[in-house]
């Protein structure tokens, strides 16, 4: 017969082992939510949720591949003082790209119009100025101090634009806002870099008299893109 003490440790192992199923089950179902959150909230999940949301206002049918994120980022001039803007940021593709490259945190600024893609911008590149917003309002946070300023509080120029915009899907008094907001913005000598699904043609942003420096195709993306690099 066991005595009094072991009968309590029987009962605590009894009470242990009746629980385990219980507390199995409780880490498989938060695994399960975990892994679920996990794909909602990753870039491709939220990407297409955007797309079936906004299709205009995305104007893509998948984020840009590696290989164009990197041929962006590679036409910044990382010797230009000042800020990097990145107009239409999406979930990140071409962001990364620039930290990649070198452009330091403190002087990249993603602008981003959807509130969900914003957020999850904010979340994946902490100390990058993320702002939710209208591309066409750059000029008015530019006077307004919205940007951030150098190391001793003096407002910078943006030497550069990235721009993945749907400039060509969108309606054209949309547009011609963004354009002007933006070659008003950019500093004397700076570059405007944007990519289009569109392989031939004008820029929409010679409209803006920025003057075209240099063109290249990218095939390997969905669909294949045009980089244009254009100066003030
Ligand atoms: C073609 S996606 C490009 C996303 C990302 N840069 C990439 O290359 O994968 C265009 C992005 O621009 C954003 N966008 C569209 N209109 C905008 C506007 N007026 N201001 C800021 N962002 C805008 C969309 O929400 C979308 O995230």
């Amino acid at each position: 017969m066991p005595d009094m003490l072991q009968r309590k440790h029987l009962s605590a192992a009894a009470s242990r082992a009746a629980r385990m199923p219980r507390a199995a089950r409780a880490n498989v179902v938060r695994m399960w939510r975990a892994a679920r959150y996990a794909v909602v909230q990753s870039p491709r999940s939220l990407f297409w949720r955007e797309l079936a949301a906004n299709p205009g206002q995305i104007g893509a049918i998948c984020a840009s591949s590696p290989r164009l994120a990197a041929r962006m980022a590679a036409w910044v001039d990382l010797s230009a003082p000042g800020l990097v803007v990145e107009l239409g940021g999406g979930t990140g593709v071409i962001t990364a790209a620039l930290l990649a490259c070198g452009v330091p945190r403190e002087r990249l600024v993603v602008v981003e119009y959807s509130p969900t893609l914003a957020a999850h911008l904010m979340r994946r590149f902490p100390g990058v100025r993320v702002i939710e917003g209208d591309a066409a309002r750059l000029t008015q946070w530019q006077s307004e101090g919205y940007l951030p300023p150098d190391a001793s509080g003096q407002a910078q120029p943006i030497h550069t634009i990235v721009s993945g915009l749907p400039l060509l899907s969108m309606p054209h008094p949309v547009r011609a806002r963004i354009i002007q907001a933006g070659a008003a913005a950019l500093a004397e000598g700076g570059r405007l870099i944007q990519f289009t699904y569109t392989l031939r043609g004008r820029s929409p942003w010679q409209m803006a008299d920025l003057v075209l420096h240099h063109s290249e195709r990218v095939l390997a993306n969905l669909p294949p893109a045009r980089i244009d690099v254009l100066e003030r």
